[in-house]
């Protein structure tokens, strides 16, 4: 059994344990620690039952249902099924999403503060999850944008990646811009926040899941999302997590930006994943 460091800006990586070795406190306490302080953890190759998944989701919170009923487990709604894969004609799950940097569900007033993901039947050759440190990309700021940013409010929405489902035919633009100001209400949260873990400062927000930074002009918002977006280009800061068969990969939603990538055409790709409000 080994724990290290994946690169000095993000992750923590256990190898060789098993369900029952993560049933002692002491290590519990261990991976529980390493998230604290690094973001994101992965364990190698846990073989997992989907009651075993929840299980340890329920010793970091309370895993709550995904919104939409048709891509929750059949037996554990707990778990949202992210898949391109087709049974009986029917998709099993919801295909790739997340394809863009995010940190998870900014757009609403209380973001559950974990992500669980289990790969269930995972390629290796692609679908890749790339990582980048919210902590780390303030870290990367200018000065002059750190002084810009202090004491700002960021104003987050999911409108820019909003789908138009068949129900939205015939809306104008307009229509429709205002039904998702009604359905989906923009929120705001500080734009650099402190880590509890690290008592580091955090960049919360990006291009994707924001309308702008409040009091800055349209050039300033354009400029800070520019600035952001090459940042998270960086290779140098990105990690690349290769999925290895019944991965477990769990991250701070908060301080961690991902991105999701392709998956080759034909190749079947299964991950289930539990979102983890913090427990009352
Ligand atoms: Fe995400």
């Amino acid at each position: 059994m080994k724990i290290s460091e994946i690169t000095p800006f993000i992750g923590a990586e256990f190898t060789g344990f098993t369900y029952e070795d993560l049933q002692q406190q002491d290590v519990f306490d261990q991976l529980t620690d390493r998230l604290a302080r690094h973001q994101l953890v992965v364990v190698r190759g846990l073989e997992l039952t989907p009651e075993q998944q929840i299980a340890l989701a329920k010793r970091l919170g309370r895993p709550v249902p995904f919104v939409i009923g048709k891509y929750r487990h059949p037996v554990h709604p707990e778990i949202m099924i992210s898949s391109n894969e087709v049974r009986d004609d029917k998709p099993v799950g919801v295909a790739r999403v997340g394809n863009f940097w995010h940190q998870d569900s900014t757009f609403v007033a209380d973001p559950a503060p974990y992500t669980m993901l289990h790969g269930v039947n995972v390629p290796s050759t692609s679908g890749h999850t790339l990582y980048a440190s919210a902590l780390d990309i303030y870290d990367r700021l200018p000065q002059e944008w750190k002084d810009k940013l202090a004491g700002r409010t960021g104003v987050h929405t999911v409108a820019k990646r909003l789908r138009i489902r068949s129900e939205h035919v015939g809306l104008s633009v307009a229509e429709f811009r205002a039904l998702i100001d009604i359905e989906h209400p923009k929120v705001r949260h500080p734009m650099v926040q402190t880590d509890e873990g690290t008592g580091r400062p955090y960049l919360y927000g990006s291009r994707e899941y924001m309308d702008s930074v409040e009091g800055f002009d349209h050039n300033e918002n354009e400029e800070f999302f520019s600035l952001v977006d090459g940042l998270l280009a960086d290779e140098d800061h990105v990690h690349t997590h290769r999925w290895t068969p019944h991965d477990l990969v769990i991250w701070k939603t908060r301080t961690t930006f991902h991105q999701a990538t392709e998956v080759e055409p034909g190749v079947p790709r299964t991950v289930h994943r539990i979102s983890i409000e913090a427990d009352a």
